[in-house]
């Protein structure tokens, strides 16, 4: 297992037997690192974890015959190397919508209504509201951009927000709409009309980049853009510049382009490399958290059952439920 954290260590622990023996790394996946799972049958990554197709030759080498992933998003696995070398990787598909989506709106929320601002007042004996003002979610339209688990999970919780939700997505669930969750529009008009826009499509091809300078433009002014998918869904430069103008009017980013060596990471005692996340740090508007969305015991408790699961099952019988492959998941 890469990049293992103390806090999933124990809950894999827990599942280790006879039929499964377990190696923790704490160190990510790259293909300087994946020879460490010489004498291995499967590799357990997370999102922070590259595996690329030079990673994945050095896995096949050294006889890795699946690839396990901890995480429902699978951007960082070359699947057409994978398929290549007839190595099959599986995911968790869902462990926990909610966590992601309950933690897109504490970050609306945080952000809306200044709390990370007027917590650090009051422990400074400041009380004054100076500032603080902030506007209600009743009644404001929030603009969902991928309406599968996460995004479901968003439209429900905007929606007992009180707002009108408008939703852009490439599958559609006629359930939501039926139900009176949401209503489809095109991609255009969410951008246009929505005074929150969050995030809820997978990165690919198709998606890098979705919100660039052109989409942040056609936002309106004021507006709350919000990230809890991958950070490449959003040009962070052209975010910085709008940010700068006073156009967009705040940001909660769970995820940042280059977020890989630094998220997750303890780096206090660091000198931050990267300028791009600097000047995002100095907003008072933006909130940055470090790839936590999914972090609830719940959603760990689930991670870790699928994931040993994918593996025995794999071993077992063969079974690949939870496969994601080149020509069933590439766009
Ligand atoms: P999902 O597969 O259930 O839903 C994705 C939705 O996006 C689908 O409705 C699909 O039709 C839509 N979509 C795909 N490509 C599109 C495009 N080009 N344009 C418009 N819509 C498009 O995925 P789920 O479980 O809802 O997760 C979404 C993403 O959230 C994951 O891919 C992952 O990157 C991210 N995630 C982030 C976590 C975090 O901790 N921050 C944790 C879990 C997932």
């Amino acid at each position: 297992m890469f990049s293992t954290h103390d806090f999933e260590r124990p809950r894999f622990e827990r599942h280790a037997d006879e039929h499964l023996s377990m190696t923790f790394h704490e160190t990510r996946m790259s293909k300087k690192t994946a020879a460490l799972a010489e004498g291995h049958d499967a590799v357990c990554c997370f999102s922070e974890d590259t595996v690329d197709a030079d990673a994945i030759e050095i896995l096949a080498d050294a006889g890795v015959r699946l690839i396990a992933l901890r995480s429902a998003g699978f951007n960082n696995v070359d699947l057409r190397a994978a398929d290549r070398h007839g190595i099959p990787v599986v995911r968790v598909p869902a462990y926990s919508p909610h966590a992601v989506a309950e933690h897109a709106m504490a970050l609306i929320l945080c952000l809306n209504r200044k709390i990370h601002k007027a917590h650090n007042r009051v422990r400074d004996l400041n009380f004054s509201l100076e500032g603080l003002e902030g506007f209600d979610l009743h009644g404001k339209t929030f603009g969902i951009i991928g309406t599968g688990k996460i995004g479901e999970q968003m439209a429900r919780i905007a929606h007992g927000f009180g707002c009108n939700v408008i939703a852009f997505s490439k599958e559609k669930s006629e359930a939501l709409v039926k139900e009176g969750w949401l209503d489809y529009v095109d991609f255009e008009t969410v951008i246009a009309q929505a005074d929150i826009v969050s995030l809820h499509v997978p990165l690919t091809p198709e998606t890098r980049h979705l919100i660039d300078e052109q989409a942040l433009a056609k936002m309106k002014t004021r507006a709350m853009l919000i990230n809890t998918g991958r950070g490449a869904l959003i040009d962070a430069r052209a975010l910085i510049q709008s940010l700068k103008k006073g156009d967009i009017g705040a940001a909660g980013l769970d995820v940042y382009e280059e977020e890989e060596g630094v998220f997750r990471e303890d780096l206090s005692n660091q000198v931050l490399q990267d300028d791009t996340l600097a000047r995002l740090l100095t907003f008072p508007n933006v909130l940055i958290t470090s790839h936590q969305a999914f972090l609830t015991r719940e959603a760990l408790e689930n991670i870790a059952a699928t994931t040993v699961d994918n593996i025995l099952g794999y071993f077992r019988s063969g079974d690949l439920t939870n496969q994601v492959s080149a020509d069933k998941d590439l766009a």
